[in-house]
């Protein structure tokens, strides 16, 4: 969500002569896009910061802001009492960017932080990197307020874009050559521009180019509606993916988190998806010692991930946050029973996603080629429909260049898993058939 945010804000100032350096060194103006979800990523920002300030010292010029969640929060203490920042812009006040910085550029600090019910930035052109993903952006806030959840208030009211504003969006990037496009939202599946709900704009999204690869993040399980579940099986380009965050096992706990679903309508959810999506990945989200979590509720947790059997899962500790209500239940769960609680999560799901893929070796996966690894030159990666990570040769060693087909990036291409892990597929690339 950040990174997209990012993109609008470069998309922003863009028009107004900025240009973009990935060197710190060279730049006139830094801008840090914060996240306040948990504690951990303000402290991030705090570090960056402090990084910051020697850049500063060196160029007194340099303009330094903060964007996004933080910038509610604390705007105050960044600003006024610790003098860190020239501006700070919240989440729905990047237009101002500009203004603010031409202000910074004339010593003026300046704060711009005020919510909004109506911005998307729909007629925003971000300012992507170059690659064959995109995200695009289509509903902003959250309307949810489970307890635990800082983003309804430093993000604000749920409101979408135009359907036909996204699809044109679409359109572009796959003139532009994107292959896969990622809808994001917090709250993906309750889009609804009054008129066309997320399974109309999914339609219409796959329907632009049957070439391109649809995914979305992030869904909540009250939103997922029969309608929506047919719709994804209807499309071979949307993919067969689903991030479904669950929280918890626990019934008291999902009560006391405000999630609006029981382990048994969940459990019965993602049957249904599976029912209608044979072959259908979930990956999930999961916090672990939350107020008043007691070892029969984290039991119960381990219980539904064994039941479920999710292919990934972004698992977190509770961190409590100011102004939630569950920041009032207090924070009752001891650190390292936390810890331990998480690790056990962890290590539950390290094996189930390792036995899932071991199913794997043997079978041919279809892969959007992204490029050639990070690590090296000489094996390449992509991502199959089902969004896990494949490491390939780019050619089996016994065949040589003249016949075999290399990889290009954007393409599907057909690999052989050999061996897996419980985080990537390894394999190797097969010729066009
Ligand atoms: N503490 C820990 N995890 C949290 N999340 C949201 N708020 C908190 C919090 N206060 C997690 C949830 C959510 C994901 C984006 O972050 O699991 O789905
Ligand atoms: Fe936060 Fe997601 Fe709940 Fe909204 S649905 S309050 S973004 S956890």
């Amino acid at each position: 969500m950040n990174t997209a945010d990012s993109e609008i804000v470069m998309g922003v100032l863009g028009e107004n002569g900025y240009t973009y350096t990935s060197d710190i060194a060279d730049a006139d103006v830094a801008l840090l896009n914060t996240c306040s979800i948990r504690e951990k990523a303000e402290e991030k920002i705090y570090h960056r910061l402090y990084a910051l300030k020697f850049y500063k010292k060196k160029n007194p010029a340099l303009v330094v802001g903060i964007l996004g969640c933080m910038a509610e929060r604390l705007r105050k203490e960044l600003i006024e009492e610790k003098s860190l920042v020239d501006l700070v812009c919240g989440p729905d006040e990047y237009r101002k960017t500009p203004e603010l910085i031409e202000n910074a550029l004339h010593g003026s600090r300046g704060i711009a932080v005020k919510l909004s019910r109506v911005e998307t930035y729909d007629d925003i052109i971000p300012l992507r990197t170059e690659g064959i993903a995109a995200w695009i952006s289509v509903m902003r806030g959250c309307d949810k307020f489970c307890t635990f959840c800082v983003v309804p208030f430093t993000r604000g009211r749920e409101r979408s874009r135009t359907l036909a504003s996204v699809v044109n969006e679409v359109h572009l990037l796959s003139q532009n050559g994107v292959k896969e496009i990622t809808l994001l939202g917090q709250n993906v599946n309750s889009y609804s521009d009054e008129k066309y709900d997320f399974a109309d704009l999914l339609a219409a999204v796959a329907d632009v180019d049957a070439s391109l690869r649809i995914r979305f993040t992030t869904s909540h399980p009250q939103d997922m509606s029969d309608k929506l579940i047919e719709t994804i099986a209807s499309r071979d380009n949307l993919c067969k993916y689903i991030h479904l965050p669950v929280q918890s096992g626990s019934d008291r706990i999902l009560q006391k988190m405000n999630r609006t679903y029981s382990r048994e309508h969940y459990l019965q959810l993602v049957e249904k998806i599976r029912r209608v999506n044979p072959g259908v990945a979930f990956s999930t989200d999961i916090i672990a010692g939350f107020c008043t979590e007691t070892e029969a509720d984290h039991a119960e947790t381990l219980s539904l991930m064994r039941e479920i059997r999710y292919d990934g899962a972004y698992m977190f500790k509770y961190s409590p946050r100011e102004g939630t209500k569950s920041y009032e239940f207090g924070d009752d769960v001891p650190d390292d029973v936390k810890t331990r609680r998480l690790n056990e999560i962890i290590k539950i799901q390290q094996s189930i996603s390792r036995e899932l893929n071991d199913m794997l070796v043997g079978t041919t996966e279809t892969v959007l080629v992204e490029g050639p690894s990070k690590k090296t030159k000489a094996e390449w990666f992509g991502r199959t429909d089902t969004n896990k990570v494949v490491i390939f040769n780019p050619a089996p060693a016994d065949i040589s260049d003249s016949v075999f087909d290399a990889p290009r990036i954007g393409e599907m291409r057909n690999v052989c898993i050999k061996n897996v892990t419980s985080a990537t597929l390894f394999g190797e690339l097969l010729p066009y058939n």
